[in-house]
Order: structure tokens, then sequence, then C-alpha cells
């Protein structure tokens, strides 16, 4: 390619330079700069630029605070997390792994929109028709208000948007959109940037509400949906470990909410089921009254959930013991681990220690730690907690136990599951006020105290 027909953009920011960067000067990611086709000003294709309505200046009072109008998306979880609803005119970014159930969500979503009589058009630029069908057959029956095309050119969509006048749209996904007056080819910074911005204007002006999916890579040349984050109203993301059938929804953005909610689904056979009880879910199949299990409450978003921490730990036979941690960040175990062997004095460091959170969840809430220890003492000691016990609380360097946010909340979500003993920071447990009935408290405020805890269990 001509050298001057060529530029650099970072693939995080999307910020332009005429030579490669190590370190991209707007966002200050590094190794970010890729090769693409400068894009030439040409004269406006039909009805893509110059779209915008001329507005006026208004006066604050003159501005309506009706609320925006939102349309039940016909599954619990995702509203919460859309903050009550899809809004009207709004432009949401799915993203997730592959894999992971992006277009199966919005599937569904559409199945339960159209079975209302809303009209909803499903543009699928990454998979035929007949593989759209096949998913659908898994999910169950639709109604004809449900329209699918299988379109990559973006200036198609629009028209088949502007001439079915759908309420919802989607858009699966945005790399393999095609905007044909731009030289880039599909996937590239360029087109995901101007696509976004064109379903953007046409969002707004048509009061269309579009979810666009975008994958999360790492690594290429495609460009990754951070630079989209900044243009959309709305971020989900959809997460989980596709070997475990849970998955979680989360909004890191909402123009129209809040960010703290999550949504629980279970990946099943006919399509995402909900999971209204995420701790009862998480608590299936847990061992009783066994050493190295201990029960935590870990707080998503605004939602507790109780998860079970496992810690097995044995002597080595290597010449460094081993560990491992799963479903939590494993430099925090051994941080924990050292505090372990410094303030009480056991000698861990001539043992292996796995630790996990058993269920599938990752949590890295700083209010596992006395979960965690508790799990590597009872496993060490080899001596079970008493039953129906939860803990829950941060451990700082000195092995002193800090304070949680939420403790009560906390407390009440174990109370209403059947546990009976809460041991948490002693700084919280001080303020806790109306206990649920039958719940012995238990306030720590040093490792040490932990100790006397396993034995008088
Ligand atoms: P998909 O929605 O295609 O993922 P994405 O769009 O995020 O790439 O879902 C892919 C996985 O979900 C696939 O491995 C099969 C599984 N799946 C089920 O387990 N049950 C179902 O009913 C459906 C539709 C998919
Ligand atoms: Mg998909």
């Amino acid at each position: 390619m001509a050298k001057d027909k060529t530029a650099f953009f970072c693939k995080e920011c999307g910020a332009e330079s005429a030579k490669w960067l190590g370190q991209c000067p707007a966002c200050k990611a590094w190794d970010s700069m890729v090769e693409a086709p400068r894009e030439k000003k040409k004269s406006a294709p039909a009805g893509y630029a110059n779209p915008f309505r001329r507005s006026t200046p208004v006066p604050l009072g003159a501005i309506s605070t009706e609320d925006e109008k939102r349309l039940p998306s016909g599954m619990g979880e995702l509203d919460r997390v859309l903050g009550g609803g899809i809004v009207a005119g709004s432009l949401v970014l799915a993203s997730g792994d592959p894999g992971i159930g992006k277009s199966t969500l919005l599937l569904q979503m559409c199945r339960n929109l159209s079975s209302n009589g809303t009209k909803v058009l499903y543009v699928s630029g990454e998979e035929s028709l007949r593989q759209v069908k096949l998913r659908a057959n898994r999910i169950g029956e639709f109604t004809d208000s449900l329209l699918f095309l299988a379109e990559n050119n973006i200036d198609s969509v629009r028209e088949s948007m502007l001439e079915s006048h759908p309420e919802v749209v989607i858009i699966d996904s945005i790399q393999t959109m095609l905007l044909p007056e731009l030289d880039s080819p599909a996937g590239s910074i360029t087109q995901v940037k101007e696509i976004t911005s064109f379903l953007l204007r046409l969002a707004k002006e048509e009061e269309i509400s579009v979810f666009i999916v975008g994958h999360v890579t790492k690594e290429g040349s495609v460009a990754g949906p951070r630079m989209l984050e900044h243009m959309v109203d709305t971020v989900l993301y959809f997460e989980g470990d596709t070997t475990t059938p849970y998955r979680i929804l989360r909004a890191v953005k909402n123009r129209f909410g809040s960010t703290n909610e999550i949504g629980v689904f279970s990946m099943e056979r006919c399509g995402l089921v909900e999971v209204e009880n995420p701790s009862e879910q998480m608590l299936s199949g847990m061992p009783v009254d066994e050493p190295g299990s201990v029960i935590t409450v870990t707080l998503e978003g605004t939602r507790p959930i109780l998860v079970e921490v496992q810690a097995l730990v044995c002597k080595t036979n290597f010449n460094f013991p081993k560990r491992t941690a799963a479903g939590t960040d494993s430099n925090r175990v051994n941080l924990l681990l050292a505090v372990l062997e410094k303030r009480l004095g056991i000698g861990l460091s001539g043992c292996d220690a796995y630790v996990n959170v058993a269920g599938g969840m990752r949590v890295t809430e700083p209010a596992l730690d006395l979960g965690v220890v508790l799990a590597i003492l009872s496993g060490y000691a080899n001596k079970a907690l008493a039953s129906h016990t939860v803990a829950f609380g941060e451990i700082g360097l000195i092995g002193e136990i800090r304070s949680v946010p939420q403790a009560m909340l906390r407390v009440k979500e174990a109370a209403k599951l059947g546990y009976k003993t809460c041991i948490l920071p002693k700084i919280d447990a001080d303020k806790l006020t109306e206990l649920p009935k039958g719940v012995r408290i238990i306030g720590v405020s040093n490792v040490r105290d932990l100790k006397k805890v396993l034995s008088e269990s």
C-alpha cells in the first residue's frame, strides 16, 4: 500500500498517527498501533453523511424529565442489568468471549419481545440463516414479528430497518459489518468506529433500540470493543467459565441505570435459564461438615451470593510448595498463606495449598479473605468448621480483620438460607442491629482469634 494512503491506528482508542509508535500518545496503551488505510473524506453517500437533524438550543426548564420509555425484555435478570428494561432509542453493546452465549441471550430476548407483538429485526453477519434457525429451534417457538436478515452491508441493514420499522434491532456482530464507502476491511478500527456512530445516529433519530454484539479479542487487528465503550449508552459484559453452565451478565457502563447489578444465568440444553437464587445454585452438591470447606458471602454488585471456598493443604513433595487458586486471585491466596505463616507461626511453607471457589464463580472481592483463611486453617488442622457457619471479612498484612461493605445484607442472606453462625470482622459485628432471629454472630479482629473459633467448632 502506498505510504501516504495508510496510517497507524490505536487498537484501544482509535487514535491516529502518521508513523508507528510503541505507545499510543492518547490512551498510553503499549504496542497497540496497527497499520490501516487512511480514510479520505469522500462525498456523502446517500443517507449516511450529514443525517443530523438540526436541533435548536432550549432552556433547562423546557426539557421533559419524564421517565424514558422502557420495554421489558421478558427476562427479569436482563431487565435488572439494563436498569429496568430496554430504553427506546438506546445503543447497547453486548460483549464477551466467543461461545459464551451472546447470540443465545439476544435471540431469547428477541423471542420474548416478538411474542408480545414487538417488531424485532435480528441481523446476522456471522452465521447463515440456517445456523440461526438451528439455534432458534433449541430455544422454542417464534412469532412472525421477529424478522431475520443475513447481511454484512450496513447500508442494506439500514434500508431494511427503515422499511420494516422494528422497535429493536440486533447486530450480530459489529466486527462482521461493512460500510462499503470505506476502503478498510470489515472488523478494522475505522469500520467498527464508523458503523457504531452510524448506528448511534440511527438509534437516536428513529427511536430504535439497537443491540450490537462485539467480540473481545486480546490480539490481532480486530478493533476491540474497548473503543466503542465511549460511544454507546450501555456496555454489557457476559462472562463465565465455558466449562460450567453459569454465566454472569454485568453492566460496566449504563447511562440509564446502575452498574451495580448483575444477572445470573445458566446455559442449558434449551437456551439460557435465569437463576433467581444464585446462592442455592452455588451451594448445590456441597460437602457437609468436611475440613477445608467454608461458606462465605460475596457481594456481586448489590446482590449477596453464598459461595463455598475449598482448600486442600498437604505436605509438599517438591523443593518448594505448590500453590494454585481457581475462581480467585492466586496472588492474594499466596499473600494470605504468608500472613498465616508469619502471624500464627504455622508451617505452611512446607505444604502445598490448593484453593478453589466451588460452583464456577470468580470472586476477587477482599471479603473472601476470611473464607479462604478459614478454609486453609481448617484443611491444615483437618478439622471442620461448625455446620451452618458462614465467614466473611478482609484480612490485612498485619493479620488484622478489616471491615467489609454491607455486612448486614450478607448476614441476612446467610440467615435466609438457614445459616446459624456468622463469623465477621468485629468492627462490623459491633455495628449490627436487629439481627435475624436465631443467628449467632462471632466478631473477630485478628487471625489469632480464628484458632479459637476453629477449636470451639
Ligand atoms: P452462542 O450464543 O453462539 O455464543 P456467542 O454468540 O457468545 O459466541 O452460544 C454458544 C454456546 O452455547 C455453544 O457452545 C452452545 C451453547 N448452547 C447451549 O448449551 N444451549 C443452547 O440452547 C444454545 C442455543 C447454545
Ligand atoms: Mg454469536
